[in-house]
């Protein structure tokens, strides 16, 4: 903790909580990413919106939706002096349909899951074919019904369950399991099947990862028939994160709706505000969060694009429609606002200490407890949301931020060389570059991320007290 402070630049800011701990806000690169004259004024999308595909000789570029990961086609495979011991992972859920709660955009982009929904059903000890059937949901809505009205033309009659993750988002899912799979599985000594001993799969409480989950575990172990996952409980759960931090809320709030700071990148969309409202018949202001960040917009017009649709035009003109432009500017507007809440606000980083501590925690116990010969899980793998690989990143205080895609993924490579173990962290496949005194994440000592993670976060008694101080 000394070291960091030492090497604390002018532009590193000081915040101490609890007592305990002494969190430093490093500033992330300069870039197009957290250039609001660029991202306001600027031309072009951020990457790729529009497919889960990537040529091979652009793999790593940022692509909405489907992030790069790990491939064996571009993992950089270290010396035969280090010898793997442990991987975990981190990652976002794949493409999915729209929230229910999109409604409110009264599209006219249809969306349909005939035969493609997700499987919901309790099984008894002995398995599924003696005891239940699978069970499909396919939604439906009925004229019957007075409310189905309410819904935007897109939604009516759709047979989604929304959100879901889609037939394309599953496809991804697995894809991105068995290319894990290739780099990880022999020299992990992973079997075929899933064996909880030695591999272990977390979701949260939100049912999406779980459907991706069923993709991903059969890329990863191709002849596991049934499983079990773990998952904590929404009032604690430390992986989406739902655990209660009053202290982070409030810090939040202060640098977003409480700041000009954050405020002045709506003003100055105003017309661009306009223009999309008049589209989707948003009212201004309204009460669900459309014009207090460009979130809804972004994620409804991605959606959309990474499903191969059009962008939407309004139901009452068909020629008044969102331009490809408008939805760059979005994009682009988007992904300052993630570099904002995470890495540009000076109180972005001690925000990630609170919020995702807990998670932290948890991967530094499983650290250690594979160097003390306590466990013998050797891969352990996430499956969470935008909301949580966003304060892993932030917390690791990431050199360039972005809001990370579909399928985004932080792979925790824990290594051995004689009697020392190393770390590397990976970031869409490569090692990840952070703006911390610890640089590039590439083999750096454990006890170097040991020690960081507790100058962020003290024990878990720090944590619960400075997020109820
Ligand atoms: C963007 O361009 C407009 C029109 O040229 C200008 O008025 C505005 O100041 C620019 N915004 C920024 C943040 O540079
Ligand atoms: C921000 O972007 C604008 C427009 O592209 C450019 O003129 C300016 O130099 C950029 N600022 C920085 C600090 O890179
Ligand atoms: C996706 O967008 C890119 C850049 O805007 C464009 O060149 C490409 O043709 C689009 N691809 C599809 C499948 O629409
Ligand atoms: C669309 O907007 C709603 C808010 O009405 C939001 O909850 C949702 O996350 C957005 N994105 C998608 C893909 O539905
Ligand atoms: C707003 O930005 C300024 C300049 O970067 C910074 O000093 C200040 O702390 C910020 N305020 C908040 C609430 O983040
Ligand atoms: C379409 O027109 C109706 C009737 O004027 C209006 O109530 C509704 O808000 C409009 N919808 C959109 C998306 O503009």
């Amino acid at each position: 903790m000394v070291c960091y402070l030492l090497q604390t630049t002018l532009l590193a800011s000081v915040v101490a909580i609890a007592g305990a701990t002494t969190v430093v806000h490093y500033p992330p690169a300069l870039s197009n990413t957290n250039n609001l004259t660029f991202a306001l004024n600027g031309t072009g999308a951020p990457g790729i919106f529009n497919s889960s595909t990537v040529p091979d000789k652009s793999y790593g570029e940022y692509n909405w939706c489907n992030m790069p990961h790990v491939r064996t086609r571009e993992y950089k495979t270290p010396s035969r002096d280090f010898t793997l011991e442990y991987v975990e992972i981190i990652q976002r859920h794949h493409k999915r349909t729209p929230y229910a709660s999109n409604t409110f955009f009264k599209e006219d982009v249809a969306w349909s899951c005939t035969g493609e929904g997700p499987v919901a059903y309790g099984k008894g000890p002995s398995g599924v074919s003696s005891d239940v059937t699978e069970i499909q949901w396919q939604a439906f809505t009925s004229a019957q019904n007075p409310w189905v009205n309410s819904v935007g033309p897109g939604f009516v009659g759709t047979t989604c369950q929304l959100p879901q993750i889609t037939a394309d988002g599953i496809v991804d899912s697995h894809t991105h399991g068995s290319d894990l799979r290739a780099v990880y599985a022999s020299r992990l000594g992973l079997g075929s099947q899933l064996d909880p001993s030695v591999a272990q799969i977390r979701v949260t409480n939100n049912v999406i990862t779980s459907q991706v989950a069923g993709g991903l575990i059969k890329g990863l172990f191709p002849e596991t028939e049934n499983t079990a996952v773990l998952i904590q409980s929404s009032t604690y759960d430390s992986l989406e994160p739902t655990y209660s931090c009053p202290t982070a809320d409030n810090l939040h709030n202060a640098y977003t709706s409480g700041s000009s700071n954050w405020t002045s990148h709506l003003t100055a969309a105003a017309s661009l505000y306009a223009k999309l409202d008049s589209v989707s018949g948003t009212s201004n202001p309204d009460s669900a969060g459309w014009h207090t960040s460009f979130d809804h917009y972004y994620d409804n017009l991605s959606a959309k694009l990474c499903h191969g649709k059009k962008l939407p035009c309004s139901v009452n003109d068909t020629s008044l429609c969102v331009t490809q432009d408008e939805a760059n500017t979005v994009f682009r507007l988007g992904n300052w606002e993630y570099s904002y809440y995470f890495r540009d606000a000076p109180d972005s980083t001690q925000y990630s200490a609170l919020h995702y501590g807990a998670w932290f925690l948890e991967l530094k116990g499983h650290l250690e407890a594979v160097v003390a010969g306590q466990s013998k899980v050797k891969y352990f793998h996430n499956i969470a949301h935008d909301g949580s690989v966003s304060p892993v990143l932030g917390f690791l205080q990431i050199a360039n931020m972005v809001w990370p895609g579909m399928g985004s993924e932080v792979v925790f490579e824990l290594y051995k060389k004689k009697n020392d173990h190393f770390l590397r962290v990976l970031w869409g496949g490569q090692p990840m570059v952070t703006s911390t005194p610890m640089g590039t994440l590439d083999m750096i000592p454990l006890q170097t991320m040991l020690d960081y993670i507790t100058s962020m976060v003290g024990s878990g008694a720090d944590l619960y007290a400075g997020c109820h101080s």
